[in-house]
């Protein structure tokens, strides 16, 4: 493969995502960042300067599997030490399988801020899809918010708690439309409808008849579970978090934050007219206004309206619709099956917890909060740098009852690794529960790094160690999320055979903000020497100090 060299320059930029014009954390002064584009086997180089003035950045590529090199994942306080302002950090690292990935911030709320970008792996030369296309698009999906991330993250710990509510918008590329529909802003109805600013414009796809379009959609919402639709069209998909799936025609997709899929469209339908793309709120009363794009048949000029209605968003609480499709995407026939035994289960009970009165998230009681020495470095170097750590368990308590609020609510706060043993075959049974108040269990989408795995059940209500009898071992889709649904669960396994420590985590950005997440590693031994930069902040700085040749 090829060496394919970009530099970031991480900085707040005025922008107007949804023409109301904010903060946001841009690269070269644009958002969302730059499109990547490369080839699988190629080397990803890029230099990343931090020109925020006065906080850390990491970048975190979602989905890439970092193999050989962990310390390149870009994850603050587990893989590396945040890059400090006017500073530089270069991530190397191998794009090892095609697919639709994208990268973003992973340092406190700044992905909510605006940093993300695509990720485009193509195929190798010379190899084969397991379809074909005629052209594709790329969309990328997010929720945007009026409030910077730092009011947000205040009130997230503030007692009363102040939850980060709804967003604004809906962006799709970045972009979006605040209190004015794509219909409106094209008639020039209201005033802010009349707002002419390129960074806000509609995004177009242009294609042409009788051609079949691949779009890469990926979504990297802060918070929302998205529907999309296209009118009078329906999709295929055929691949999920860059692998592929068995195809599956439907109407509409759901995708929750962290997701990636693929889906074929073919356009053949009345050419004279243009299409709506529509994307609405699943899970939450949606109160966030259904994002719009154009699907443009050519010749037709972009700004023709399409003649018909607007696709409909299945109802938001409609959870057995959105199951229906979660559970139809299954692995492409081929690909690589699970072990049919696992070497060890943990169970992961998600509870809303306090803690001194605070609100937060858990996982088997423990609510995630980061050191101050990446744990690479501690779990690497930890002989030397006095490092060590109690055990988090494998399970919850038997009795512990799912549909009702915690009896006990109280949690701690921990950093605490699972360590699996190099080369095994883990089972992690994910544990949905009711929140603090009565009646209330949310969706969680979780996303774990370096690796892909099965997903091998799903289920409503507590999960039961005879469920495993019916694990689906033919066929499960490879991923690397996996939602699990209000008072439901979910069983991934996967093969600990890349050396590091990996987050785990859901990929709602408050949740994980408030501890919903935990640490796996494997294989630290294994670990090349992990470069002085990205160690130098915590314990590990001072083990690098007192290293240092006189
Ligand atoms: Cu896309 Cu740890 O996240
Ligand atoms: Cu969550």
């Amino acid at each position: 493969g090829k060496v394919r060299n970009y530099r970031f320059e991480v900085g707040y930029i005025y922008w107007s995502p949804d023409c109301a014009e904010k903060m946001v954390i841009g690269i070269n002064g644009r958002f969302p960042g730059p499109t990547i584009r490369a080839k699988a086997g190629d080397t990803l180089v890029v230099e990343v300067k931090n020109s925020l003035p006065t906080e850390g950045v990491v970048i975190h590529w979602h989905g890439i599997r970092q193999f050989g090199t962990p310390w390149a994942d870009g994850t603050a306080s587990i893989s590396q030490c945040a890059i400090n302002p006017d500073q530089t950090f270069v991530y190397r690292f191998q794009l090892d399988k095609a697919g639709t990935y994208f990268y973003h911030g992973h340092y406190g709320m700044q992905r909510a801020a605006g940093l993300y970008g695509s990720l485009i792996v193509d195929k190798a030369d010379g190899e084969e899809e397991p379809f074909h296309y005629d052209g594709e698009h790329n969309l990328l999906l997010s929720d945007w918010w009026h409030e910077s991330v730092y009011a947000q993250m205040l009130g997230l710990s503030s007692i009363p708690f102040r939850w980060v509510g709804e967003p604004q918008t809906i962006l799709i590329n970045g972009r979006g439309k605040y209190k004015c529909s794509l219909a409106a802003h094209l008639l020039g109805d209201s005033f802010s409808c009349r707002i002419r600013n390129s960074q806000c414009s509609p995004v177009v796809l242009r294609v042409l008849p009788n051609k079949t379009y691949r779009l890469r959609i990926a979504s990297t919402t802060s918070l929302s579970s998205l529907n999309l639709a296209i009118g009078n069209h329906s999709m295929t998909v055929v691949e999920a978090d860059g692998n592929y799936v068995e195809p599956v025609t439907v109407s509409d997709i759901d995708i929750y934050s962290g997701e990636s899929y693929s889906v074929l469209i073919t356009t053949d339908k009345n050419s004279s007219s243009n299409y709506w793309i529509s994307i609405g709120v699943r899970g939450r009363v949606p109160k966030t206004q259904t994002a719009l794009a154009i699907l443009n048949y050519h010749p037709n000029s972009p700004s023709k309206l399409p003649s018909q209605m607007l696709p409909i968003t299945p109802k938001w609480d409609d959870y057995s619709y959105s199951k229906s499709f979660t559970y139809k995407i299954l692995a492409m026939h081929g690909t690589p099956r699970p072990p049919t035994k696992s070497d060890r289960q943990i169970a992961l009970l998600n509870t809303q917890t306090k803690i001194d009165g605070y609100i937060k998230w858990s996982i088997n009681n423990i609510s995630l909060v980061l050191p101050s020495t990446p744990h690479l470095g501690s779990m690497r170097y930890g002989s030397k740098i006095g490092f060590d750590s109690e055990k988090p368990l494998d399970k919850f308590p038997d009795d512990y009852d799912v549909m009702q609020p915690p009896v006990n609510p109280n949690s701690r706060k921990g950093s605490n690794i699972y360590k699996l043993e190099f080369n095994s075959t883990v089972d992690i049974i994910l544990q949905n529960a009711n929140t603090l108040s009565g009646n209330v269990s949310e969706i969680h989408p979780w996303h774990l790094h370096g690796h892909d795995f099965w997903v091998i059940g799903y289920g409503d209500g507590k999960f039961k160690a005879t469920q495993v009898t019916k694990f689906n071992l033919r066929n499960p889709p490879l991923r690397n999320t996996v939602v699990i649904f209000p008072y439901g669960w979910a069983a991934i396994r996967f093969i600990a055979n890349n050396p590091g420590v990996w987050a785990f985590h859901c990929h709602i950005e408050p949740h994980l903000h408030l501890g919903m997440g935990t640490i796996l590693s494997e294989g630290v031994d294994l670990i090349r020497k992990i470069p002085n930069e990205a160690m130098a902040c915590g314990s590990t700085a001072q083990m690098l100090m007192n290293n240092k040749p006189h």
